[in-house]
């Protein structure tokens, strides 16, 4: 039996993350609510989920076993975290999506005795793929919040410090590869191919190659050598894109996404 839980705030990532959780069968609709300020917002929650969506955060948060925090960084923390220390024990487990917040700065707002999760979520919450980041302070337990968790995806626990590398790297990370697509399609298409048939052959690619590695365990380098024989069509291309500095273009935008998120986190 899963936990009572209550979300605050029912904005684009709860709603992705209840989604998954409806989806994936892993709570029923009578075990979640969410209030949100919006009354067009929460109206739209309770017609599309039939979950407990309400502008009335007292009475969901006296039954709650697991408040989730999903409001933006500017919007009233302060407030909110006044109104889960006014109602909620020290025992319930308390998990921030808040992007940029600390734990820290968590448990300055409601009291250290709480279980505090910070965590970054996957974007790929209707797929099953994609791993969320998750740092715990010292009261918070994995098994806190570890259904919750992989209800939307798979769970990588690492210590703080580390979030704002993994957003930009990991939670970031459809968006490399959605580009990759892209610029290879348009490639395909640029030689001559059918946009469809080049789109098709990329997707393939794509999945394919990630297999091949999977099921090797051989290193990039060595199906590359297996594949490029001298002189061939294989080493002419790579030859082209390590003149075009892919390899350094792709990371210095990693790191670019990475200093992104430490600037906001400031702001
Ligand atoms: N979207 C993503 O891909 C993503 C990814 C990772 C993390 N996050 C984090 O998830 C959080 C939510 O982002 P989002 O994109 O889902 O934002 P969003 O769509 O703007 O949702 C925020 C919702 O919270 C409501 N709200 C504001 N203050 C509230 C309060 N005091 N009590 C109850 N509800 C309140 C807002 O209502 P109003 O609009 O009327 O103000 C809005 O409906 C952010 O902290 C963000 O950093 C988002």
């Amino acid at each position: 039996m899963n936990k009572q839980i209550h979300f605050i705030g029912g904005g684009q990532m709860v709603e992705a993350i209840i989604r998954a959780l409806l989806n994936n069968k892993l709570y029923s609709s009578d075990a979640i609510s969410v209030t949100d300020i919006n009354q067009e917002r929460v109206r739209y929650l309770n017609e599309t989920y039939q979950i407990h969506a309400s502008q009335d955060l007292q009475n969901s948060l006296e039954k709650a076993e697991l408040i989730i925090i999903g409001v933006r960084p500017q919007d009233d923390l302060v407030g909110v975290c006044q109104s889960i220390k006014a109602i909620a024990p020290t025992t319930v487990p308390i998990l921030s999506i808040v992007a940029g917040v600390t734990i820290e700065q968590f448990e300055a707002w409601l009291n250290e005795a709480y279980p505090i999760i910070r965590v970054i979520p996957n974007t790929l919450t209707d797929t099953g793929f994609g791993f969320s980041g998750v740092a715990l302070n010292a009261k918070a337990e994995i098994a806190d919040v570890e259904s919750f968790l992989t209800g939307f995806g798979k769970v990588k626990y690492i210590e703080e410090r580390l979030i704002d590398v993994f957003t930009g790297y990991g939670v970031a990370g459809p968006n490399y590869i959605y580009y990759f697509i892209e610029s290879l399609a348009d490639a395909g298409v640029l030689a001559g191919l059918p946009r469809s048939l080049a789109w098709e052959l990329a997707l393939e690619n794509m999945v394919g190659a990630v297999e091949m590695l999977k099921r090797t365990d051989k290193h990039p380098r060595q199906l590359l050598d297996i594949n490029n024989s001298p002189a061939g069509v294989g080493i002419n291309a790579l030859h082209e894109l390590n003149r075009s500095d892919f390899a350094a273009g792709l990371q210095r935008s990693v790191l670019k996404a990475v200093q992104r998120t430490t600037e906001l986190a400031n702001e």
